[in-house]
């Protein structure tokens, strides 16, 4: 009776779900190996792992994680339904500095899944100090249990900012204030306490697709990974990007920040 409870809670937790502290372990040991190079506790972690780095299948020892990085910061969010950490870590010290966007998915406990997009220098927007300042100078703390939001509702927040790019009339959930780093620009350097967030469409068509989602209630975010349909001629797929958005209740009301992380298949996204 008890070894079928105990195989039961276990086949549930494979199908579905982990916890935050498997995903914590996972996290920390990807911070490190990229802060050591040494992939050591990384691998013991992983099974059969399929490793993207701007969307280009590598093994970790040809992977950036293989090199030392010195990070000034991260933000860390953990995603206890689909197994997913997010990962930002920004490097502006570093002899060659980085905003590296990194999502690890596990299957049974085990990172099975990493999906890193690494911008540098003529990446969209790129000021690794700039990045460093502003993330540093916000606020996320993690949301007690009566303020946190359903996750379909942070997610539809996120997912309807991206969609408002190429059609302006769909209604965002912006709060109040609202803040927008992109690379190392910021819209809100004054802290004006307002909301300034709020995107001009791009030329149609223009769909962000391919999304992919990290979703950690416990601080209001989400992590969408997709397609960055810039208009680059030898990039029709689009590029690489991240945009992570952070959602609140209370008197924000709406989406707080936003990081926008995007690589560029020339300079600056052709700009
Ligand atoms: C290993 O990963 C590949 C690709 O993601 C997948 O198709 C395969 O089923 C996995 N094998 C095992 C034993 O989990
Ligand atoms: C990552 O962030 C966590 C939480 O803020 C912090 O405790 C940890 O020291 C950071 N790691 C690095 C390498 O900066
Ligand atoms: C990068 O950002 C820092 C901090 O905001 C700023 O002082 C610096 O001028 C920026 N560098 C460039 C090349 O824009
Ligand atoms: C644009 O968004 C509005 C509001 O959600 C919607 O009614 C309309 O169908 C959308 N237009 C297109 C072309 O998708
Ligand atoms: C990433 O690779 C997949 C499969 O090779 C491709 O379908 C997709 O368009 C690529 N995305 C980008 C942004 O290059």
């Amino acid at each position: 009776m008890i070894t079928s409870f105990v195989l039961l809670g276990l086949a549930a937790r494979a199908l579905s779900e982990c916890t935050r502290e498997v995903l914590i372990t996972a996290s920390n040991a990807y911070i490190s190996a990229q802060s050591s190079g040494s992939l050591t506790t990384f691998n013991t972690l992983s099974a059969n792992l399929t490793y993207l780095e701007n969307n280009i299948t590598v093994t970790p020892s040809t992977s950036l994680l293989a090199t030392p990085i010195k990070i000034d910061f991260n933000r860390t969010i953990h995603d206890t339904v689909l197994c997913r950490t997010y990962i930002e870590l920004t490097a502006a010290t570093n002899p060659h500095p980085y905003v590296i966007s990194t999502a690890l998915y596990l299957t049974d406990d085990k990172i099975t899944y990493v999906d890193s997009v690494v911008a540098d220098a003529g990446d969209w927007a790129f000021n690794a100090t700039g990045h460093l300042t502003y993330t540093k100078s916000e606020s996320w703390p993690s949301i007690p249990p009566s303020a946190q939001l359903p996750r379909a509702q942070i997610q539809a927040a996120a997912d309807a900012y991206l969609d408002s790019w190429g059609n302006g009339s769909v209604p965002v959930p912006y709060g109040t204030p609202c803040a927008r780093l992109e690379g190392g620009s910021y819209t809100d350097t004054k802290n004006s306490g307002k909301n300034t967030c709020k995107m001009p469409e791009f030329p149609k068509p223009f769909y962000a697709g391919n999304r992919r989602y990290i979703v950690d209630v416990e601080m209001g975010a989400v992590a969408v990974f997709n397609d960055f349909p810039f208009i680059e001629k030898t990039k029709p797929a689009g590029t690489p990007s991240v945009n992570f958005v952070r959602v609140e209740g209370g008197s924000v009301g709406g989406i707080r920040y936003v990081h926008e992380n995007t690589v560029c298949a020339t300079r600056n996204c052709g700009r």
